[in-house]
């Protein structure tokens, strides 16, 4: 069990944004009521919070009366027991991003109701960030504030300090986007279904604008995207060690990573960092105007030794065992997989245990973060092209005119969500069902 608070160095936010300086870093973490080994017990509500981020007052809602809520730490192997209260006056459910959870532990089918309760249990077999948030009314409940980590640790990996920043914006909420009524009559499209002005756009990391931090030694940073519809393009991020499930093959020295909504990224930083995030559209990408600063971290050290795989990525076998193609949104319609809309949606069949290849198409305007509950998958290519380093996803942006082919072990049974992570897409009818049976 670790319960140590992660940040190890002094942290503040610029005076001048009015912060108190002393409350940036990671979000605290999830006190532990069962010290066992190999468990993690902790207990979570979500309730309504008023709060004020990047200059805008949210009535929205938080975890354990924080955001990004409460970080919940475990290591592979452990048993994770989440006791969850509904003190909302709304359904919502947990779901667990990226967990390979037993199928009725995902947060999907079991609406917990206002006062309600529920236990979810997770064995947690894979090292890597992963998060949570509601899977009801998702666009509506995440952009409120419902929203963390769930870090799993290999106890392979060299120790160190890790600062945990979930970068959001806040300009997608307005009153009318709270209204549920309307986002069902127009398919949750509004502003979320439509390109963001990415000039207009303010981004926060942990509620704070342009934070910085300083550590003396290395620090591993885990970095979530949790806006509902905003392309985080950030350069100067130093080394990246790995995806979204465990370290890499190798170390990336690039400097740049692009995360969409729903993804994340792990750096090791041993000197001072000024990360910049330029304009990005999700109907075009990158796209005119000066990037951004987001936050600066200064860090010091070498680098630690990671136990990188050194594994080539998987090989594609050159068949398809289902094509998932993006297409819709035009004109007010509702966003497609396949052609159809959730919920009138015909189910995809995986045999458990197949080795499968899954190719994904975008012929729609826009981009989409793809995600499938409950598995891991590899990305084999895009647009034919090989990816140069192994990477294990859960979430994988496909651009626009794009075909993503993806490497996944149908391992875990039971009706599964595979959907776009653009929340207002998904609640616009970008989402279906593959069975693993
Ligand atoms: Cu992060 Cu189906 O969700
Ligand atoms: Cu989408």
């Amino acid at each position: 069990m670790i319960a140590l608070l992660a940040c190890g160095g002094g942290v503040d936010a610029p005076d001048d944004h009015g912060h108190d300086a002393a409350a940036w870093g990671s979000p605290a973490e999830a006190e532990d009521l069962d010290p066992a080994d190999d468990v993690v017990h902790v207990e979570l509500t979500a309730a309504p919070r008023s709060f004020e981020v990047g200059g805008l007052a949210i009535d929205g809602y938080a975890y354990n009366d924080q955001n990004p809520g409460p970080t919940l730490r475990a290591k592979a192997g452990d048993t994770l027991i989440v006791d969850f209260t509904n003190a909302l006056d709304a359904d919502t459910t947990v779901h667990w991003h990226g967990v390979h959870a037993p199928n009725d532990m995902d947060g999907v089918g079991v609406l917990v109701p206002p006062g309600g309760t529920f236990t979810y249990t997770l064995p947690l077999e894979t090292a890597g960030t992963f998060w949570y948030h509601p899977h009801v009314d998702v666009d509506r409940q995440v952009d409120l504030g419902l929203y963390g980590f769930l870090v799993v640790e290999d106890p392979g990996e060299p120790v160190m300090d890790e600062l945990l920043v979930a970068f959001d914006t806040w300009s997608e909420l307005d009153e009318e986007e709270g209204d549920a009524a309307k986002d069902e009559h127009d398919h949750g499209m509004g502003d979320h279904g439509t390109p963001v002005d990415p000039d207009t756009l303010t981004w926060t990391a942990n509620g704070v604008v342009l934070p910085s931090a300083s550590f003396d030694g290395p620090v591993r940073a885990r970095l979530l995207n949790a806006s509902n519809t905003s392309y985080l393009d950030l350069s100067g991020v130093g080394l990246r060690i790995a995806g979204e499930q465990g370290l890499l093959d190798t170390s990336d020295t690039s400097g740049h990573v692009l995360l969409g909504p729903g993804d994340r990224a792990e750096l090791e930083w041993t000197r001072t960092v000024s990360l910049e995030a330029s304009p990005y559209s999700v109907a075009g990408g990158a796209t005119l105007g000066e990037p951004v600063k987001v936050l600066r971290v200064e860090a010091a050290g070498s680098p630690a030794d990671w136990p990188f795989a050194g594994e080539p990525p998987a090989d594609d076998p050159g068949r398809t065992d289902l094509v998932y193609v993006f297409s819709g949104g035009d004109h007010g319609e509702a966003w497609l997989i396949n052609g159809e809309a959730w919920p009138d949606v015909t189910p995809s069949v995986l045999a458990l245990g197949t080795d499968a290849v899954i190719e994904v198409r975008n012929l729609s305007a826009t981009e989409h973060p793809f995600h499938v509950h409950g598995h891991a998958f590899e990305v084999l290519s895009v647009d034919g092209v090989p990816v140069a380093s192994r990477q294990v996803e859960d979430t994988v942006n496909v651009g626009i005119r794009q075909r993503v082919r993806l490497r996944m072990l149908a391992d875990n049974p039971g009706e599964w969500m595979v959907h776009c992570h653009i929340l207002g897409h998904e609640e616009g009818g970008m989402m279906t069902v593959l069975r693993v049976e």
